[in-house]
């Protein structure tokens, strides 16, 4: 059972809610339209999955950070990982067990390890100088930190170059020839740091699991090497990763059961907790980026739907050129011409599409057009750019449709200079 459906009659519905009446009950367009039980359903798939084994949930609050959609997630008995201290705020706002937390980043400032140190939280370490502010950290908030080393397992992840985060020349994580650095540091530091674990994040949108299980194999033996020198280890966090069906294909890829069984066995044989840190995988599908069709045009042999929305919206089309799917919410005209069309927005730049070389029919002014799988870095990557402020957010639960943040107005933005 998918959220997001199309009657036989060619309404597009989420969970009984007709889109087009979602519209009519909008503050405005464009706006993000999510499924409360999606997100349940993307969660008890994890949790099934993990059942006989130790284990941590850390969902990635950078994909989509939503106060309600945290709230929810952490009563469903999410954690949750950061990569800053507003985000670790926001966590804690949310109600998340900072013992369920994990502090991600190759740059973490010092004042955010503080606040990290002082709440207990999981941190990674990421690099020399980062280790050294997570001592400081330490002392400051007079806490021992539990930290985890992150692993560069120069594993490659078969994905877009902006989102391979575990190869051996990007900017994450400490590569083995410089481990035993790491421990001898650590070993020095007894009063300030705990080692508890090792952590790898390999990137974004994987679609094999196999890339998951090279990995785990590389960790644990790592983890064997760490023990043998005297560490009591209990974690191991594979990151996150997991890709979602963005084409709509109908094609199988893995799931959450597919990805834990692959690295089921090397956990229990080595009798450890399991952290995975998913993101995507939990909110992608869950949402739809709603717009009106503004007009159709025509320019040489180009077609376009322009709609309201944007880049400024939703950018990762213009920045990784990244397919989402892209459908009307209502059935077309019955003499609507099936065309090629590119949808864009109304930003003042050629880089401004949402979907390229689409085949739809040629719809009315003023249809609904849907951008699906919104939910992951989606509103949390959206911009003001050309003033365009952040859209409204709502969610369908229990089949009524409830705002879950309001729409950034241009009232909003002049409150960052005096004197108006
Ligand atoms: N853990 C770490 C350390 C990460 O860096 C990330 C994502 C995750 C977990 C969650 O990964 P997920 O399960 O969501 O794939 N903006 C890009 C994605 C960037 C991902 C960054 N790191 C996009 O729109 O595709």
């Amino acid at each position: 059972h998918h959220c997001f459906s199309k009657s036989s009659d060619g309404f597009l519905y989420c969970e009984g809610v007709r889109i087009e009446d979602a519209m009519e009950l909008a503050e405005r367009s464009p706006f993000y339209l999510y499924s409360k039980a999606q997100i349940s359903r993307n969660f008890e798939a994890y949790k099934r999955a993990l059942e006989g084994l130790r284990s941590i949930v850390g969902y990635a609050i950078k994909a989509n950070n939503n106060l309600k959609i945290l709230e929810h997630l952490r009563e469903l008995g999410c954690g949750a990982v950061l990569v800053s201290g507003n985000e670790l705020r926001l966590a804690l706002k949310a109600g998340f067990d900072p013992g369920r937390c994990v502090f991600n980043g190759n740059g973490k400032l010092l004042e955010d390890l503080v606040l990290a140190a002082k709440e207990g939280v999981f941190v990674n370490v990421d690099s020399e100088f980062d280790l050294e502010n997570i001592v400081t950290a330490a002392r400051v908030a007079g806490r021992k930190v539990k930290v985890l080393l992150r692993i560069n397992p120069d594993v490659d992840p078969q994905v877009h170059p902006y989102v391979a985060t575990g190869n051996k020349n990007s900017k994450f994580g400490i590569r083995n020839e410089k481990l035993q650095w790491f421990l001898d540091a650590v070993k020095s530091h007894p009063n300030e740091l705990k080692l508890v674990g090792a952590h790898c994040h390999l990137g974004s949108t994987i679609t094999k699991v196999d890339i998951f299980r090279d990995a785990a194999v590389l960790m644990v033996n790592y983890i064997d090497e760490i023990r043998s020198q005297g560490f009591e280890l209990e974690y191991l966090n594979i990151g996150g990763g997991l890709g979602i069906d963005y084409h709509h294909t109908g094609a199988v890829l893995p799931t959450p059961m597919d990805l834990i069984n692959t690295v089921r066995e090397l956990v229990l044989s080595r009798n450890l907790n399991l952290i995975i840190e998913p993101g995507r995988s939990l909110v992608a599908n869950t949402c739809c980026f709603v717009n009106r069709v503004t007009g159709v045009k025509t320019n040489g042999t180009k077609n376009f739907i322009v709609i309201d929305g944007s880049m400024a919206e939703l950018i990762r089309p213009s920045l990784y050129g990244a397919y989402q799917h892209i459908e009307l919410v209502s059935p077309p005209p019955q003499d609507a011409e099936v065309l090629t069309f590119d949808v864009v927005g109304p930003v003042c730049e050629s880089a401004d599409f949402l979907g390229k070389d689409r085949v739809l029919p040629t719809p009315a002014k003023g249809t609904g057009l849907v951008v699906h799988d919104a939910g992951a870095y989606c509103m949390s990557m959206a911009s003001t750019y050309n003033l365009k402020m952040r859209p409204p957010e709502y969610w369908v639960d229990n089949g009524s449709v409830v705002k879950i943040r309001h729409g950034e107005t241009f009232e909003d933005y002049l409150r960052f200079f005096d004197g108006l």
